[in-house]
């Protein structure tokens, strides 16, 4: 690795319009998260001092999504999208006083490797670009070498026949010292078919300037952009295959793999077990041993060693359980602290809740946590047994051992041991049953 600290530039400013959207290309979710937010995680591993997105089209919603994907991340504005340097250039006042290696990469190219990032960053040339042999080179520019390296990148707009017939074209990453970036940059011009300012008449102008210029390259489809919803659906697709696959080599037992969907930060331990028809959205984390049965649904939740979830179980964010905790059919979890050994088994909604260990929740219980205009919290303390169909009015608490009964809608606070019962006392009629079952008979002539 090189020892100059690096910084991230991420060109997001496009419309993609192609995508046929609203919403900013980068925005689309590709394994749950916002496509920039692949090129941003990969980029992140490199430990960058700095990394600038560079936004346009949807900025402001480009940049709250920035701000939760990777809160350390700056937002460069490029008001119209007049380039691939130009952009560029909007991020570096951005990196002032940075004296490194900057890494431009695309937010709309998720599948760009650590390992080919890091031997950009490493490349002793001035400038050095990340091309590809491309299957069918198509409108990629096209990257001209010489004995001594890369000497031009020429636009398929711009490119004679001759130009065209290469294969080996550009991906669009390159890596360049920052003090490189700030002497060229500004000597690009848009005198060129599209009227654009190109980031690829940098090599050149690099070269004419007495420096390095030189190409490193990767396979194809590491490099692999979207544009349209067919390759954001295909790239789903590939994206999915490759984490089933790691799960499966980190020692996850997958009952059905095409079944189970994984966000891009999905953590599974090994010997974990996970069942049909399971979907990670972001921020799961698993430890070694949970079983997470079929036709689960998990987001923003922890889920600690040997506890089951499901079948059809819905952990939401905030959802922290803890070892041995058994959660069953058709409960919700939400923003809730479980301790070891919490059961939870049927029908039961827990949201802004802590329940402490070995605490059992009957059937169909609900906190009442919302009234309307704010949420309130419910504690239950160890040990306790909360009846089957009992309403928790939050905020309240319920203490260590205590109990309530079945139905009980619980509004005041129960101490430690008490035995709490909010529900109308049972009446019973003998024979009425019977006597009201024949009245009504006689009154319909049968
Ligand atoms: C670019 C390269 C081309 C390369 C190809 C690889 C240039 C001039 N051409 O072409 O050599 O083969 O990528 O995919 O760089 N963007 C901005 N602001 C702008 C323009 C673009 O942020 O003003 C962003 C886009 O959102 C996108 C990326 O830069 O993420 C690439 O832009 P795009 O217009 O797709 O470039 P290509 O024409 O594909
Ligand atoms: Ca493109």
């Amino acid at each position: 690795m090189t020892e100059k600290p690096v910084a991230l530039i991420v060109l997001a400013a496009g419309q993609g319009s192609r995508m046929q959207s609203d919403l900013p290309k980068v925005l689309h979710r590709l394994g749950a998260v916002p496509l920039v937010g692949h090129a941003l995680a990969t980029g992140r591993r490199l430990e960058p001092e700095t990394v600038v997105v560079v936004a346009g089209h949807g900025a402001d919603q480009v940049r709250k999504a920035v701000a939760k994907l990777d809160p350390d991340a700056r937002v460069a504005l490029q008001e119209q999208q007049m380039g691939t340097a130009h952009a560029v250039l909007q991020a570096l006042p951005l990196l002032e006083g940075f004296e490194g290696r900057v890494l431009v990469l695309y937010g709309d190219t998720p599948f760009i490797a650590e390992e080919t990032l890091g031997m950009l960053a490493s490349h002793p040339s001035d400038v050095i670009v990340l091309g590809f042999e491309a299957a069918d080179p198509g409108r990629y520019g096209r990257l001209v070498t010489g004995p001594d390296g890369l000497e031009r990148i020429v636009e398929y707009k711009d490119a004679d026949e001759a130009t065209r017939a290469i294969r080996l074209v550009n991906s669009g990453v390159l890596a360049a010292d920052a003090a490189t970036l700030r002497e060229i940059l500004p000597q690009i011009g848009n005198r060129n078919a599209a009227g654009e300012y190109y980031l690829t008449d940098l090599p050149g102008l690099a070269r004419a300037a007495g420096l390095r210029v030189d190409v490193v390259t990767c396979d194809e489809p590491e490099t692999l952009g979207i544009n349209t919803r067919a390759e954001l659906a295909a790239a789903e697709a590939a994206f999915q295959a490759r984490a089933r696959a790691q799960a499966l080599e980190d020692g996850v037992t997958l009952s059905d793999p095409a079944t189970v969907w994984f966000a891009l930060d999905t953590c599974i331990g090994r010997d974990a077990v996970i069942g049909q028809n399971v979907v990670f959205g972001p921020g799961v984390t698993v430890e070694s041993g949970a079983e997470i049965l079929s036709f689960c649904h998990l987001e923003g939740c922890h889920v600690s060693a040997g506890a089951t979830i499901g079948p059809f179980a819905r952990l939401r964010a905030g959802a922290e359980l803890g070892a041995d905790v058994h959660v069953g059919n058709f409960v919700e979890i939400k923003n809730s602290v479980l301790d070891e050994g919490v059961k939870v088994g049927h029908l039961t909604y827990l949201g802004d809740a802590d329940v402490g260990e070995a605490t059992n929740i009957g059937a169909g219980t609900v906190t009442c946590n919302y009234d309307g205009v704010s949420k309130h919290r419910t504690r239950i303390g160890a040990h306790a047994f909360i009846g089957s169909d009992t309403m928790l009015v939050a905020p309240v608490a319920v203490g260590a051992r205590a109990m309530t009964g079945s139905g009980s809608v619980i509004t005041e606070d129960v101490p430690d041991d008490a035995l709490a019962l909010g529900r109308a006392r049972q009446v019973t009629k003998p024979g009425l049953a019977a006597r009201l079952m024949q009245a009504l008979r006689q009154k319909k002539g049968r």
